[in-house]
């Protein structure tokens, strides 16, 4: 069977090392590279942690560094969440290896440009490398097969009340890939706040004993620990890797398309994603909102996923 060919756009940040933990090895992606934009820490920091974890994993995969700030915001991140280093708790062995010279954008163009229009891009922090990417050369946009993207939501934000981090952080680039035509599956808060990684989860994979498990475990403990004081929950919600999770086993996910856009206008509601749930707009739906996931699967492909390790 084909692997589907994946290009991971994080800001690691714990649960997008988790993304790249579950695609790593899995049997049905084929992940072509990693780049890597400011978010969840600065550009510094995140690309260094995608270089950590896939080092750690001992994964072949090269790692780009992106834009540093969003098009036109001023940059923030969630620090408060994962930590000075941006991913706090495990510890790491000096790095052997170094992030790639080429910029996350040129190998974005590059690689689309001269592919057969078979890769999916999965951007899981703010959008500022695709849209500059599609601006740079709107070629690309019929190249790129699917965008499966964790962002956005059609019912409570996590930094505003209207807005989630990876679009409120960057709302233009946001409008910029919603509005681009590319096939789209947004992956929200509806549906990552359901999967919410339990004591009782961490402790499940961590039993697996292997290397990959204990990354897994030291990194959500200390996710669950930020989580707790911020939000109150038992269990930090596992945002990022629904994404390849729906891509390895799309009946994990519920999705329901809809017209969706992004209010980039700067007011209360700047950075967020109005899904058109009803239907009551006269736009064509231009995404696959996930409305509903199952928890059960979806814990089973992470387990499975980690026991893809040795
Ligand atoms: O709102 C959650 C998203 O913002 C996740 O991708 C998390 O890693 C942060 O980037
Ligand atoms: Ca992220």
């Amino acid at each position: 069977m084909d692997r589907r060919k994946v290009i991971l756009d994080c800001d690691p940040g714990h649960d997008d090392a988790v993304n790249i933990m579950l695609a790593g090895r899995s049997p049905k992606l084929e992940v072509l590279g990693i780049t890597v934009v400011a978010g969840n820490q600065t550009l510094e920091k995140t690309a260094l942690n995608a270089l950590k974890v896939v080092e750690h994993l001992g994964l072949d995969l090269k790692v780009y560094k992106g834009c540093p700030q969003p098009m036109v915001r001023e940059k923030q991140t969630s620090a408060e969440i994962h930590g000075e280093s941006g991913l706090d708790g495990p510890v790491f062995a000096p790095l052997r290896g170094k992030i790639e010279d080429k910029h996350a954008v040129s190998y974005l163009v590059e690689t689309l440009m001269a592919s057969d229009g078979d890769i999916t891009l999965v951007p899981t922090g703010p959008l500022t490398n695709i849209a500059m990417a599609m601006r740079m050369e709107p070629q690309i946009i019929p190249k790129i097969k699917e965008i499966v993207l964790m962002g956005g939501c059609y019912q409570l934000g996590n930094v505003t009340p209207a807005a989630e981090f990876n679009i409120y952080v960057d709302p233009e680039a946001a409008h910029v890939v919603f509005s681009s035509g590319v096939p789209l599956v947004m992956v929200g808060l509806d549906v990552t706040r359901k999967v919410q990684c339990y004591p009782s989860v961490v402790e499940r994979m961590r039993s697996i004993g292997t290397k990959a498990a204990h990354l897994f475990a030291d990194m959500m403990e200390f996710f669950n620990k930020t989580q707790k004081e911020v939000f109150g929950w038992e269990g930090g919600p596992l945002h990022d890797p629904v994404t390849c999770a729906y891509l390895i086993d799309p009946s994990v996910l519920t999705v329901k398309e809809m017209y969706s856009e992004i209010d980039h206008f700067g007011g209360q509601s700047y950075g967020r994603t109005n899904c058109d749930y009803f239907g009551q707009s006269d736009k064509e739906p231009n995404s696959k909102v996930a409305i509903d996931i199952d928890v059960e699967k979806f814990w089973d492909i992470i387990e499975e996923g980690i026991r893809n390790y040795s």
